[in-house]
């Protein structure tokens, strides 16, 4: 199967009330270990890369491990998502590199960490939206802002601050209506990296309830959530255990992200749990073998670790038995079926 627009993932996760995770890659092991997770579930993938990555990796191997990933699995459906599109040439040149879906986060000026004016947002989430579009390529937006960490896609705003960015419910309504974005991400107080909450989250720092307020307003946009890796304790804790540092810290817990999906949320980018998982499992083979230096006997234990949070990920978040029920569509095949989608399915 062809890589796919991630609009039809989104489509058919909202008809069948489910969600999708939306993991971050830099390298084949995770591509590998997403698409293990995959298979043993049967679950739709997206499987998205930030402009870090795209340097990291260079778009020509990216795409070209994504075509092996969708060549070896032709029953899966995988949609190639770029993370955190900072510009219309950034987004332009994904779209020209095999990208099926962009996110353009107009929510902060090209430089990844001043926030935007609504206007900056609307005109330049429009343009990409009219260049995605031609191409059938999908298109996430952003409004509002994340907190937490700067990281070339976050303000670096304290806690508090970041509660004066949360996405305005009647804003989003005007967004969605000016740009026809296919997804729109919200800000509502969770944040990038390990380190997002001091306590297990209650509603006055993880709101819940805008999301409630938006998917209320907004009933057929497919929400986004970013920032929503859980940080499991154990993870960390394995981390500690072989020689490693990581503070007293809690993310986004499982059960807020169901209660998202109930309310219109699709897709949810993971990216830190997956890295956590990966860490511990690479330090346990250096601290117990401390011999080793064939690359594939700490890469494997790492990829499995890795596979394990995505089956529990794509379990929770109800996308697992779905891929086998995905038509396959090409983008090409999406041009006709473009613009406006995102209010009016
Ligand atoms: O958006 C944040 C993701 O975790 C990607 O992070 O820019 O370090 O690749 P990155
Ligand atoms: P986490 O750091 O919580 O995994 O969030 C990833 C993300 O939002 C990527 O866009
Ligand atoms: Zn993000």
């Amino acid at each position: 199967m062809s890589l796919v627009p991630m609009r039809i993932l989104l489509d058919h996760a909202a008809e069948n009330d489910y969600g999708l995770a939306a993991f971050n890659v830099n390298n084949m092991e995770q591509i590998q270990a997403i698409m293990a997770a995959a298979v043993a579930t049967d679950s739709p993938v997206i499987i998205q890369a930030s402009r870090g990555a795209r340097e990291y990796t260079n778009d020509a191997y990216l795409r070209n491990l994504m075509l092996a990933a969708a060549e070896l699995h032709p029953n899966i459906p995988i949609a190639m998502h770029l993370d955190h599109g900072n510009s219309l040439a950034t987004c332009v040149s994904a779209i020209e590199n095999g990208f099926t879906s962009v996110m353009m986060d107009g929510s902060l000026e090209a430089d990844g960490k001043t926030p935007a004016s609504f206007d900056y947002n609307v005109d330049v989430t429009r343009k990409v939206v009219d260049a995605a579009h031609a191409k059938g390529v999908t298109v996430e937006g952003e409004l509002g802002c994340l907190g937490g960490i700067e990281d070339g896609h976050g303000a670096g705003l304290s806690a508090e601050e970041a509660m004066k960015h949360l996405t305005d419910p009647a804003q989003a309504e005007e967004f969605v209506a000016r740009t026809e974005v296919d997804a729109l991400a919200v800000a509502i107080g969770t944040s990038h990296g390990a380190y997002k909450f001091t306590k297990k989250p209650t509603g006055d720092v993880l709101v819940m309830s805008v999301i409630e307020e938006i998917h209320r307003r907004l009933p057929n946009t497919h929400l986004v959530m970013h920032g929503s890796s859980s940080v499991p304790q154990e993870l960390l804790e394995i981390i500690r255990q072989y020689g490693g540092e990581m503070k007293e810290t809690y993310g986004v817990p499982v059960e807020e992200i169901q209660r998202g999906i109930k309310n219109g949320v699709r897709k949810v980018n993971v990216d830190t749990d997956n890295r956590l998982a990966i860490t511990g499992a690479i330090r346990k083979v250096f601290a117990e073998k401390k011999g080793e230096f064939d690359p594939r006997k700490y890469l494997g234990p790492a990829r499995d670790a890795m596979k394990k949070v995505c089956v529990e990920r794509m379990v929770a978040f109800g996308q697992a038995g779905h891929a086998g029920k995905i038509k396959p569509v090409k983008c090409s095949e999406m041009v006709s079926h473009s613009s406006g989608l995102a209010g009016q399915r």
